[in-house]
């Protein structure tokens, strides 16, 4: 039987697999080999893993001299990778070493807090404005009396549940006047914003999971300056300059290549940002003042993600009242084990633990540009209107 078309609005989350992928998946004994065999098998792996790796510094505008690129399973690991591959190295040279993120950074940035400070280093997450920005000269009072020896800063690109865009020029302008190592956490950015090839070469290291834009799960990069040493957190057979040993997952890897170039063909940040506006004034209208929507006074959001607070409505229960309804949205402030807990993201903003319990993120597709395709708005605005009578 076949199951009702759902709405998915959960584009941050993941997206689906792109079609060019679906195409590779279906091509029976498809580059099997292992990428370090020396077999016929193998080098066709190696020389599909070098064409990505070529296309991703010329997709991302980076220099093969200057960076290195190495593959991963996703953020979560290429970001772990870089925070505690730097900080190993600074032990491992009896250096000292300090960290800092912004508060509403990911959980895989903001987790590293324990390890670091288990290694007798600093840590601080930097509170952000209601608008989701980072009080720049406070930072820049902090960062100009720390003498550490590696300063090292996380910068998100873009946020996950709020859409707001941290814009890489400022991160330049931090960076030029201060000795600091920036890492971007770039997941956000394909299909979301215009610029998302737009790499600042000045910055030291960028991660992006595969998933997010269509690419196999379990697959991932990084960019980091070639000059930088890492202290691996994997050992083993020393692939990847040793920077990530173990054999590399060529589907995943190839994936990437297919969905980002997709992407290039496809995607029209002007549709749909200008899509997401109307969808946007419509919910406003339709909810008055019964919530609103996080971050709208920041001008600096991206095209796809709409965060919407309703006033004294549990996320939990809104989730699910959508779900029931066969809209897929994200409740920003469920944990793993689906217990309620305030969005860590609100809190850092300024909102308080009811109103950070009550935030529901719609994230839309790279390619959405008509609020009425696939019944979404007067969907959406049923169930909008049932949860607020
Ligand atoms: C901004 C950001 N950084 C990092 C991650 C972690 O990515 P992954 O779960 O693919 O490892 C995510 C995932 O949602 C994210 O949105």
């Amino acid at each position: 039987m076949n199951s009702p078309k759902r709405i998915y609005l959960d584009f941050n989350a993941t997206a689906p697999v792109a079609p060019p992928v679906m195409e590779i998946l279906k091509q029976e004994g498809w580059a099997y080999g292992n990428p370090s065999s020396v077999h016929a098998l193998g080098k066709k792996a190696r020389r599909l893993v070098n064409e990505v790796r070529e296309f991703l510094f010329d997709c991302f505008g980076l220099s093969e001299e200057k960076f290195n690129l190495f593959f991963h399973s996703g953020a979560t690991e290429g970001i772990n990778t870089i925070i505690k591959g730097l900080a190993l190295q600074c032990l491992k040279e009896q250096k000292s070493f300090s960290f800092y993120c912004l508060e509403s950074d990911h959980s895989c940035v903001n987790n590293q807090q324990e390890f670091i400070e288990l290694l007798g280093f600093s840590f601080k997450a930097l509170p952000v404005s209601r608008n989701g920005e980072l009080d720049v000269e406070a930072f820049e009072k902090i960062i100009s009396t720390d003498s550490s020896d590696q300063k090292v800063l996380n910068w998100t690109w873009v946020n996950n549940e709020t859409g707001v865009v941290n814009s890489l020029k400022q991160v330049c302008e931090i960076k030029k006047r201060f000795d600091l190592f920036v890492h971007v956490d770039g997941v956000q950015a394909p299909g979301k914003i215009e610029e998302w090839r737009v790499l600042a070469p000045e910055l030291d290291s960028y991660t992006f999971s595969g998933h997010k834009f269509g690419a196999l799960k379990g697959s991932g990069f990084s960019f980091i300056k070639e000059n930088i040493l890492l202290l691996p957190l994997l050992n083993g057979g020393g692939q990847q300059l040793g920077i990530r040993s173990g054999t590399e997952n060529t589907w995943g890897i190839f994936s990437i290549k297919e969905a980002l170039n997709y992407l290039i063909l496809n995607y029209n940040f002007s549709e749909q940002s200008k899509a997401k506006s109307i969808l946007e004034n419509k919910i406003i209208e339709l909810i008055g003042n019964r919530g609103e929507i996080i971050g709208i006074a920041n001008p600096s959001r991206n095209g796809n993600t709409i965060d919407l607070l309703l006033y004294g409505i549990k996320a939990h229960t809104s989730a699910m009242v959508f779900d029931m309804d066969g809209i897929d949205l994200s409740n920003g402030s469920a944990c793993s084990s689906g217990a309620v807990i305030a969005s860590r993201v609100l809190l850092s903003m300024g909102y308080d633990e009811d109103q950070a319990k009550s935030a529901l993120r719609i994230s839309l597709s790279p390619y959405f540009s008509n609020v009425e395709e696939q019944g979404l708005w007067p969907n959406l605005k049923k169930v909008l209107e049932r949860l607020l009578s």
